[in-house]
């Protein structure tokens, strides 16, 4: 399985400043097997650096959609209009469900979208510091997988990509800390088993699954030795050249 190393950049930047970056991290990496990189600007920079961007390099990610492909929703973009421009899409961040209100329906109906328009969506699932403390980790991570993916055929799951992201881990919570390794082993395997049971092993084994929160250079390399971690969703690192290409270079070290 492919590793992916995602940079979720947020409301951060402007679309001068997107492709300058963008600029920077093309004369730098080198297109690497079995690697998939992938960065998610804002959306008025995704247009730009669609024509600005060499895809076998890396890809663009949307961080949001809505879940409907046209009509009058003031404010919104549907994932059809994304269309040529992106080949991910972000759905139900911890900012999407917390900050924005996104209810588990919602996000079950942008996961469709995403799969309708033909766009690979990243489900975003992750249990809260109280969840953790209440012992809910496990209910709560299955609760999101099972209602994020109810819309999804099966023949259709293994487009899905499943990103892990404890809320209590995210460098912009207050309070947040990293996650330790055997923490997010444990969470993974909750993740994985449920995927095995409900849809089989087959199918299972196919669904990458990601983990982020407060990833960084030092500890990315532990993250990515997890055993069912196929790669990283970054957000305060992806915004430093420098840390997000560190990252990439660690992966290829760790996934040759
Ligand atoms: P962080 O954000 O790496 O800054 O913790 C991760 C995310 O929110 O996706």
């Amino acid at each position: 399985m492919r590793t992916y190393i995602v940079g979720n950049w947020k409301m951060n930047f402007t679309v001068g400043e997107s492709s300058i970056y963008l600029h920077k991290l093309l004369k730098r990496i080198k297109p690497a097997r079995g690697l998939q990189i992938a960065i998610a600007p804002s959306f008025i920079a995704l247009q730009p650096l669609s024509l600005q961007i060499d895809r076998k390099k890396l890809r663009l990610v949307a961080q949001n959609c809505n879940a409907k492909d046209f009509g009058a929703y003031t404010g919104e973009t549907a994932i059809s209009q994304l269309r040529g421009l992106v080949d991910y899409a972000i759905i139900g961040h911890s900012e999407r469900r917390y900050v924005f209100g996104e209810t588990d329906n919602m996000i079950k109906e942008k996961v469709a979208a995403c799969i309708r328009n033909n766009i690979a969506p990243i489900l975003c699932i992750g249990e809260t510091e109280n969840e953790r403390t209440f012992g809910e980790t496990a209910d709560v991570l299955k609760d999101q997988l099972t209602s994020g993916l109810a819309d999804v055929s099966r023949e259709d799951l293994e487009k899905c990509i499943i990103a892990y992201e404890p809320v209590w881990a995210i460098s912009s919570v207050k309070g947040a800390r990293p996650a330790a390794p055997d923490d997010i082993a444990m969470s993974i395997n909750i993740i994985r088993d449920h995927l095995r049971s409900t849809y089989g092993e087959k199918i299972a084994e196919n669904i990458p699954v990601l983990f982020g929160g407060s990833v960084n250079p030092s500890n990315a390399g532990a993250y990515l030795t997890i055993p069912g971690v196929n790669g990283l969703l970054i957000g305060g690192a992806s915004l430093i050249a420098d840390q997000f290409n560190d990252i990439i270079e660690i992966a290829k070290r760790v996934t040759k």
